[in-house]
């Protein structure tokens, strides 16, 4: 019998606890052995829970038990799940999260740490949900030479900007359904503003790239300027705006991650995807391109992932060390976004028109104040800025092509 804890009791770790005991005979087939749950720690009273007996509120009964040998960290937040996550590695018990915020400020620490006490510290829950992209990232896929990863990884923002594009919902209320659907964090600055997406792409450009990339070095960029004109002007030029987060290795061997807004043109597979759904690309010298597809956030679809690593944990009693990164002393392989090369999407008044080709126009108001385009030829980050100055943009996003 393999037992492990659930370390908190919100939106995902209800779900990890609901979904494991759904599906606890398939799970243990899989695990190859019997398994249960043995505490669920959290601070709350649960009196009506079928489980109540298993709640602690005291950390140590979980650390302290030699039959618990893994744990689902659901909490959220960098502490105390670091600590905690931590002192249970140090007793050899495998972690397995969903949180992003952590393994994206402390994943190289941690993964050290489970090295050292030949454990494991699994995140698949960490990016897109329910998912499967770290595991085929360093197992599948790992006789490629990936040079680019490029998605929707945040499915708040997706939610949102799909109510805006198909009911013409304002941006407040399109976030208010979000939340009461469990969909955003407990504080939705993360995810409009972009960090939520800008922690999973230092997740994977960590793993992928082998360098902890910490998330104040990622420009981020997110959706909350975007206005409803943007979506209907994208739309009649072609595009469907989504918020990308990207990593691509670039000609001075630097690698570039960015979270923005971007285009996406309307034959992309990427503009198909909507609602709460992720869509990661990958691109490689063996597979060219490949797509994972899925819930993106949500109760069960991210304990799915989670469970997927629990199970994990009880079958593997040494480390898995393909999947692991070192800690980076600087910045210095990131490139600068100045850098970073696009066809770009400005909205602007009628009066000005830059020097720059054009193509296609569109009115944007009835009384033809402003109008909209997208540049014919690609440009660097720090080129359309001075453009965007030129004729005084009022919105500028790049194209995903
Ligand atoms: N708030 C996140 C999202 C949850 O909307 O994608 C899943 O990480």
């Amino acid at each position: 019998m393999k037992k492990f804890a659930v370390l908190g009791h919100g939106v995902v770790g209800s779900g990890v606890v609901e979904l494991f005991y759904k599906n606890k005979a398939n799970i243990e087939k899989h695990a190859g052995s019997e398994m249960d749950i043995k505490y669920i720690l959290d601070l709350r009273d649960f009196p009506d829970s079928p489980y109540k007996e298993k709640f602690t509120k005291n950390f140590d009964d979980i650390l302290n038990d030699d039959e618990v040998t893994a744990v689902a960290e659901c909490m959220g937040g960098v502490e105390p799940a670091f600590t905690f996550i931590k002192k249970l590695l140090e007793n050899g018990k495998s972690v397995s999260t969903s949180n992003k915020e952590l393994v994206a400020k402390k994943g190289d620490i941690l993964l050290k740490t489970a090295m050292e006490h030949n454990c494991n510290f699994f995140f698949e829950a960490s990016v897109g949900g329910a998912i499967p992209i770290i595991r085929p990232l360093h197992r599948c896929l790992a006789a490629n030479d990936i040079t680019k990863v490029a998605g929707i990884l945040n499915g708040t923002t997706n939610f949102i900007l799909t109510k805006m594009y198909n009911d013409n919902m304002p941006f407040d209320e399109a976030l208010a359904l979000a939340q009461k659907l469990g969909y955003a964090e407990k504080d939705p600055t993360a995810d409009i503003e972009g960090h939520d997406a800008c922690r999973k792409i230092c997740i994977i450009s960590s793993l992928v790239f082998g360098k902890h990339v910490y998330p104040d070095s990622v420009f981020t960029k997110g959706i909350s300027d975007i206005q409803l004109c943007d979506v209907s002007s994208a739309d009649m030029l072609g595009y469907s705006i989504k918020l990308i987060a990207t990593v691509s290795r670039n000609e001075n061997g630097k690698i570039l991650p960015v979270v923005m807004p971007m285009l996406v043109p309307s034959e992309n597979i990427i503009a198909g995807v909507i609602d709460v759904f992720n869509a990661v690309l990958v691109y490689g010298d063996g597979i060219d391109q490949t797509m994972f597809y899925g819930r993106g956030a949500g109760k069960l679809p991210t304990a799915s992932a989670v469970l997927g690593d629990v199970i994990e944990s009880v079958k593997h009693n040494v480390t898995v060390f393909s999947q692991s990164w070192d800690s980076a002393e600087d910045d210095s392989f990131i490139d600068t976004v100045e850098n970073f090369k696009a066809r770009w999407y400005l909205r602007t008044p009628s009066a000005n028109t830059p020097s720059t080709g054009i193509g296609n126009t569109y009115d944007v108001h009835e009384d033809g104040s402003e109008y909209a385009f997208v540049t014919e030829e690609v440009l660097t980050f720090a080129q359309v800025k001075n453009i965007a100055e030129e004729v005084k943009a009022i919105a500028v996003m790049p194209v995903l092509d």
